[in-house]
């Protein structure tokens, strides 16, 4: 007897996959969003059950692969490949998410032009490919622009071409369409559920068919809930996520799933005239000047391995709004608001008739604790109008004998702020240390907040 092809329920709005049709989504709440799809139509390649081992065309032992099989190749952009762990990997596929307008096709097509491959452009039109190529100074005769909107056209040029194009990019998965989508799903507009996955998976058997590293393009929200990026993290080999405030110039890239490398290395670029820039360590400098100001710290914080200066700006004022405003940018919200509630409960800042606002220089977003007491300081620092100095009393680093000749011009704050007040030590205070030493600056060592006093 045939078995049924299984069937499973996907959300076009959200991408949660059920196994019984529901009229609302569970998951986030939308309305007739639920389409059926066959997973059968889904898998890789039927494999035959058969008992004979070289009759299995996708079965083969590891004991006679050679020890290096992975075929890896330089982006030549250093950034790039320190993300990816060495290189690009041949066949793989790289979905490359990010915010609209972040600087997701800029990169990508610095990256074509230092290597040379295929760009399929779904949304841009050839002749706007054309345009940014020259404007980036880029060598025009290292691209094959492809218009379209479908993946079949795209396959039919990789398999004709095999294996000629060293990287493909996909410019974006959402502007994609397939007709394998429509026999498992009616609503399958571009940019829907099944469009996506159907492409995606497409792409996936040419990458590994042709060899050549595919590279999708995906597009998120803030609130990261467009239908894209998190329906396909599974299916592919990377998954690199490019973040900054559009407001700001710097540019981080992340990479948050890596089948050949590690997940714990950031890319830093900056966005200039002629496209993404790559910011060296020493570079990363984002603080205005060495003299201390009033509503301003200091911080060290770790972009993965690597440690990075950052000024925080805090302005509070008093408020005459029922509601007193609170705008954060660069940190998480809700992160801003318990280190405004401390700072009311342990500093005995009266807050609730305060108005708040805080941002962090260079227009980079901060996911790391270590910046707590930098912005608390800085809270402290705009309230009592007066800038944060050093104090002899308060025990820093760089106070050794062997330097107490050195002049150091400045603190640094780095700590973790708990409910209570307290400061914690963080990961990596070694590192963030010594790059506050190579500016001449020295980090504070205090265990509360409230000896954030000693400093004004
Ligand atoms: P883009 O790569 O088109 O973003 P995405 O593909 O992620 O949507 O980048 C868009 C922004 O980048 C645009 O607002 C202008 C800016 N930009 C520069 O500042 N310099 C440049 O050289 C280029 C090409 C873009
Ligand atoms: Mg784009």
């Amino acid at each position: 007897m045939k078995k049924a092809a299984e069937t499973m329920f996907v959300c076009n709005s959200c991408g949660n996959e059920f196994s019984k049709w529901a009229g609302q989504c569970t998951a986030c709440g939308e309305w007739n969003s639920l389409k059926e799809i066959k997973s059968s139509n889904f898998k890789l390649q039927s494999t035959k059950r058969n008992t004979e081992k070289k009759e299995v065309k996708n079965l083969s032992s590891l004991g006679e692969k050679k020890e290096e099989s992975i075929n890896i190749f330089s982006s030549n952009i250093s950034e790039f490949d320190r993300v990816l762990g060495k290189g690009i990997v041949r066949g793989s596929v790289v979905l490359f998410a990010g915010e609209p307008g972040i600087g997701k096709s800029t990169l990508l097509t610095q990256l074509v032009g230092e290597i040379g491959g295929l760009y399929v452009a779904g949304e841009e039109s050839a002749e706007q490919i054309n345009l940014r190529v020259r404007r980036l100074g880029l060598k025009p005769e290292r691209f094959d622009v492809l218009e379209t909107n479908s993946i079949e056209e795209i396959g039919e040029v990789m398999e004709r071409t095999n294996n000629v194009f060293k990287i493909v990019v996909v410019d974006s998965i959402q502007t994609m369409t397939t007709p394998t989508a429509d026999a498992v799903g009616r609503a399958s507009g571009i940019g829907s559920v099944n469009q996506i996955k159907a492409s995606a998976f497409e792409l996936i058997r040419l990458a590994k068919k042709t060899g050549s590293a595919v590279f999708i393009v995906g597009h998120v929200t803030k609130e990261g809930d467009i239908a894209g990026p998190k329906l396909l993290e599974h299916m592919v080999d990377t998954v690199l996520y490019f973040e900054g405030e559009k407001n700001g110039d710097l540019r981080i890239l992340r990479v948050s799933k890596n089948r050949f490398g590690p997940t714990d290395e950031v890319g830093v670029f900056k966005m200039e005239e002629k496209g993404l820039r790559e910011i060296k360590s020493d570079e990363i400098n984002l603080i205005s000047g060495n003299e201390e100001k009033i509503g301003s710290a200091i911080t060290v914080v770790m972009e993965g391995t690597r440690p990075m200066m950052v000024e925080i700006q805090a302005l509070v004022t008093e408020s005459f709004a029922p509601m007193p405003t609170r705008v954060f940018s660069g940190i998480d919200n809700n992160r801003g608001r318990l280190l405004v509630a401390v700072a009311q409960k342990v500093l005995g800042m009266p807050m609730y008739k305060q108005d708040v606002y805080v941002s962090v220089t260079g227009g980079i977003r901060l996911d790391d604790t270590g910046s707590d007491l930098a912005i608390m300081g800085a809270l402290w620092s705009s309230y009592k109008e007066k800038p944060l100095v050093l104090n002899p009393s308060v025990p820093r680093s760089g106070t050794s004998p062997l330097e107490k000749g050195r002049q150091t011009s400045g603190l640094v704050l780095v700590g973790e702020v708990s409910l209570l007040g307290e400061v914690k030590k963080v990961r990596g205070m070694e590192k963030r240390e010594k790059e506050a030493k190579g500016v001449g600056r020295s980090t504070v060592y205090i265990n509360s907040i409230r000896e954030l006093k000693n400093l004004i």
